[in-house]
């Protein structure tokens, strides 16, 4: 694996790589790498002759420098994880390098970017779209793999990709969970002993309510998942919603969409963490 922290020298290595057929796959990330990540790593290499990580922890998404600061940043172990899969370049920009001058660019991503995360997290998804949008100009790679863990993000990610004519295509991949159901996230390793026995919580409930259909309609199935996790001392729900997974407008009736999802975030302390479930109609 070569590492490499220079935009140019990477772009012009893609771009041979190019030039010669090569296909190549990039796989985004703020590091802190878990299983979530090596699968989306598995996948392009399944689909790609090389694959390229990005590990950057992008100030421009985080509206609350606290979780900034606090954010894992574990590169040695990261290096170690990425070896044990095939990874073939490494790319570890400096801020300066990503960013060497104030990036304003405004984006309009309709509804999609107003609701949950959008109205939760200000300007989180104009950070996302800045960055997604600089490392898509430097790697230029045939496929992009993201986690839908963060199923917002992968709707804002593929908006983004036709508004500005990338001929890149998105790859959702699935969430990967540990053994009692909780999301892989990075920030999970923040959690206490305590509150990581409690956030299993989180996707049971989750799970449980897909079960909810039969007798619940949309928002009283919101008020019983919502109920329910706060009912624990350590879980504080900021928002669940139950959206139609194309508009991620909010459904009243299971009948109103054939592709429904359920996302959630949910305060564990000064933790912040989401998921989200699929209901079928
Ligand atoms: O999902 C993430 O880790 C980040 O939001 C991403 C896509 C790498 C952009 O910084």
């Amino acid at each position: 694996m070569e590492i490499i922290d220079s935009r140019n020298v990477l772009q012009s290595i893609v771009k041979e790589f190019r030039l010669q057929g090569t296909s190549v796959g990039l796989v985004p990330t703020m590091g802190a790498l878990h299983e979530g990540h090596l699968s989306l790593i598995q996948c392009s290499n399944k689909e790609n002759d090389i694959t390229i990580v990005s590990i950057f922890v992008n100030p421009t998404q985080f509206n609350d420098q606290e979780d900034y600061q606090r954010y894992p940043r574990i590169i040695s172990d990261d290096i170690k994880k990425l070896e044990s899969v095939k990874c073939d370049f490494l790319f570890t920009p400096t801020k300066e390098e990503m960013y060497p001058e104030e990036d304003k660019r405004e984006f309009d991503f309709g509804n999609i970017d107003k609701v949950m995360e959008g109205s939760h997290r200000p300007g989180h998804f104009r950070g996302v779209a800045l960055i997604v949008s600089k490392l898509f100009e430097i790697v230029n790679p045939h496929k992009a793999y993201f986690g839908e863990k963060d199923f917002q993000q992968v709707a804002i990610i593929k908006h983004l990709t036709k508004q500005l004519n990338f001929d890149i295509e998105i790859i959702p991949c699935q969430i990967i969970r540990e053994k009692d159901g909780l999301a892989m996230s990075s920030r999970n390793i923040l959690l206490s002993e305590d509150q990581r026995k409690n956030v299993s919580l989180i996707s049971k409930t989750l799970f449980e309510s897909v079960n909810k259909m039969k007798l619940l309609n949309p928002t009283e199935t919101k008020e019983w998942v919502i109920r329910k996790i706060n009912e624990n001392q350590f879980l504080k729900v900021e928002y669940f919603e139950i959206v139609d997974s194309e508009t991620l407008e909010s459904v009243n009736e299971w009948s109103q969409s054939k592709n429904i999802t359920g996302c959630i975030a949910v305060h564990v302390g000064n933790i912040r963490l989401i998921d989200n479930i699929r209901f079928y109609s």
